[in-house]
């Protein structure tokens, strides 16, 4: 075996201790430390050692997070202090009860002081580190027996391979949640829909069946994340008391935890958190099925004790569930905008995610076939968030014997067109074009809704109505419209007539991108949009460009760069655009000669809590006209947040990455130095 010179050996354990330290600011902080590439370069470095010394690669070293050849079982690891569960409340009522539970056993009166937590929806485990270096990691099991998944932890980044940081215990056994971000279970269903294979019902499940992989090197694939929420053995010199001090205790030691941990004093306290919470979940980038309240000195707690499997100190005060069971009762094909045919479930209502949900989205023919799902099955509804309701699976045992199976048409239900699916493609479409009667409808209805064209009054119904009545065919037929043409249709007076006129007459002044993305081109968006106008600057250039052209610009792919080509090829969309125009649609088109136009070109700004004076789509197009781009989340790439009262995770994120921060009124003194 070569020998290693020590000045190799410094550099590897420098780089060992870099890597882990830029992991940490990566997947706990989420806040990097260094750029990619930089991280890329060290790494290389780092398997070029390895490969050269292969005895000198130690366990915490980043490259030995996935494991080699897969398992053939899990072993088991008997838990040496058990692994409990919680009781659940299920309203305030029941929480109060729990409060005086607590008091009425400690003989206290005075206020108690409870930590929040989120419940998160995951896997629970247990990781054991020795002198500061991982051991093993194990799931609860049955409470006292877990499995041994330790390959399988050990590729989840945010779990630290060695504590860092001082005063690390001898023994200790963190607690915590293993869970899915949305984002990654969307992925990874999506990734199973592509190729027909089977999806994950919610994140809880696609977290407890990825560490349930014998092969550590699938879980790697996985973008699972792990928050601690307690211990369990612990031996130190000293140890904190109060398990609020233990959770910063952790934190010291490379764990992440969940940034909306609270502690706080007394019941009503709790409750309040509770709304708080509720009215954050659907925004969370991760599922919480409700909130832990923990007493928070450990001495209080010890003298509570337990009782049966769940602890005297600790309550969960459950979330409305967000999955329900109901029967599927038929089948609607509907037809969108660009002629996709959506299949809709109608169901037997059923409340589920706190709202009554009768119709599911089921996507398309290959959805239907995925899920075998036939009319009159059982079937999971799981509805998150804001999240369409969706078929998440078939109850298979509960299927009736005259249960029908799915036809999907193939003429379309409007216009009786036949219908065509492009290779490659899993959405079926009518063919019809705009003489199909819902393409039309939907192509208005996004014509004049509020971030295209803007026409107050005139709703979804309003344009259907006209529709089947013949008095518009197309976008530009909205131009003609006088009050005589209006009275007399379903409830529109002489007054809500002339308003509508009026209403049209005002949208005719707008923007390049705002007429842009009107037009309904497929996959353009707002943000493609203004895209377009920002680097091209007017509508004949656009039209005019190939798809090389288009190509060039930042965020424009191949597929809306064809679909762009192809509707400005398209002689009844010019003829529609020539129309527009000569009633009168205007709008200044964007002088690229003239940089300073663009003074914020590149830059990423955010906006978030309320604003007084301008709406936050005003604030939007003020900086998209500038140049800038505005996303939904702060990283570290964002130049500038806008933060106004109400403001919460998304400034603390700010503040805690050093983004600039400005309030309104600065916001409005900056924008008014710009023109
Ligand atoms: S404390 C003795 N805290 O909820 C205390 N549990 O039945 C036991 N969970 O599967 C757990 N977030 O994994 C605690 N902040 C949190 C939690 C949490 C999620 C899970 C836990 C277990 C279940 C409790």
């Amino acid at each position: 075996m070569a020998l290693i010179p020590e000045t190799t050996f410094q550099e590897y354990s420098n780089l060992v201790a870099e890597l882990s330290q830029h992991n940490h600011h990566y997947y706990v902080l989420d806040n990097p430390s260094v750029p990619d590439s930089e991280y890329d370069r060290q790494m290389r470095k780092l398997q070029g050692i390895e490969e050269l010394y292969p005895n000198i690669i130690t366990q915490d070293s980043p490259t030995q997070r996935v494991g080699g050849v897969a398992l053939q079982s899990f072993s088991q690891i008997k838990h040496v202090l058990p692994m409990l569960s919680l009781d659940n409340a299920f309203s305030d009522i029941e929480l109060q009860d729990f409060e005086r539970k607590v008091k009425d056993r400690l003989n206290h009166t005075s206020e108690i002081d409870y930590v929040c937590e989120p419940k998160l929806d995951g896997a629970a485990v247990s990781i054991l580190y020795r002198d500061g270096i991982l051991v093993y990691g194990a799931t609860r099991g049955d409470g006292s027996v877990g499995e041994d998944i330790t390959a399988n932890v050990r590729t989840i980044k945010s779990v630290p391979l060695k504590l860092q940081g001082d005063n690390i215990p001898d023994i200790l056994e963190v607690r915590g949640e293993i869970y899915l971000p949305k984002a990654g279970f969307e992925a990874l269903n999506e990734a199973a829909r592509a190729v027909g294979g089977k999806t994950f019902v919610n994140p809880r499940n696609a977290a407890a069946g990825s560490l349930r992989q014998l092969d550590s090197k699938v879980t790697a694939g996985r973008a699972l994340e792990m928050c601690a929420y307690s211990v369990g053995q612990y031996q130190a010199k000293s140890k904190p008391t109060t398990h609020q001090g233990m959770l910063q205790a952790l934190c010291g030691w490379g764990f992440k935890l969940n940034e909306y941990v609270e502690t706080v004093t007394g019941v009503d306290a709790c409750a309040d958190y509770y709304k708080r919470l509720a009215n954050r979940r659907n925004k969370l980038p991760y599922d919480i099925d409700g909130i832990v309240y923990k007493v928070n000195e450990l001495a209080l707690q010890e003298r509570l004790g337990f009782v049966a499997k769940a602890p005297r100190w600790a309550i969960a005060r459950k979330f409305p569930a967000q999955e329900e069971m109901t029967q599927l009762l038929g089948v609607e094909f509907q037809v969108g905008r660009t002629g996709a045919i959506t299949p809709v479930a109608r169901l037997e209502p059923v409340f589920v995610g706190g709202v009554t949900v009768s119709n599911a989205t089921l996507h398309n023919r290959d959805e239907i076939e995925r899920l075998g799902v036939r009319i009159g099955d059982v079937v999971i509804i799981r509805r998150a968030g804001d999240v369409i309701p969706q078929i998440a699976k078939v109850v298979l045992d509960k299927r009736p014997l005259n249960a029908e199976i799915i036809i999907f048409p193939e003429r379309c239900p409007v216009c009786q067109s036949s219908v065509q699916r492009n290779d490659g493609e899993a959405v079926a479409r009518c063919s019809g074009g705009l003489f199909c009667g819902a393409q039309i409808k939907e192509a208005i209805k996004h014509f004049a809704s509020r971030k295209a064209m803007d026409i107050d009054g005139l709703g979804d119904k309003l344009v259907e109505l006209m529709v089947d009545e013949s008095i518009i065919f197309s976008v530009a037929d909205l131009y003609e419209l006088n009050d005589s043409r209006l009275v007399g249709l379903e409830r529109m007076a002489q007054k809500s007539a002339s308003n509508l006129v009026a209403a049209i007459d005002v949208s005719k002044q707008t923007t390049l991108a705002k007429f842009l993305y009107a037009l309904g081109i497929r996959e353009v968006g707002e943000a493609t949009a203004q895209t377009l106008a920002n680097n091209f600057g007017a509508i004949e250039i656009i039209a005019q460009s190939s798809v090389e052209e288009l190509l060039e610009i930042d965020d424009i792919g191949p597929v809306v760069a064809r679909h762009i080509v192809n509707f400005f090829r398209n002689p009844d969309n010019l003829s529609i655009i020539e129309a527009l125009r000569n009633a009168g649609v205007k709008w200044v088109d964007i002088d690229l000669t003239n940089q300073s136009s663009q003074p914020l070109k590149g830059q990423t700004w955010v906006l978030t809590g309320g604003m007084q004076v301008m709406s936050r789509a005003e604030a939007k197009d003020a900086l998209q006209a500038l140049g800038a781009k505005v996303a939904s989340s702060v990283s570290a790439k964002t130049n500038q947040v806008v933060a106004g009262p109400g403001a919460g995770s998304k400034l603390t994120k700010a503040e805690k990455l050093g983004v600039a921060v400005m309030d309104e009124a600065e916001f409005i003194t900056f924008l008014s130095t710009q023109s």
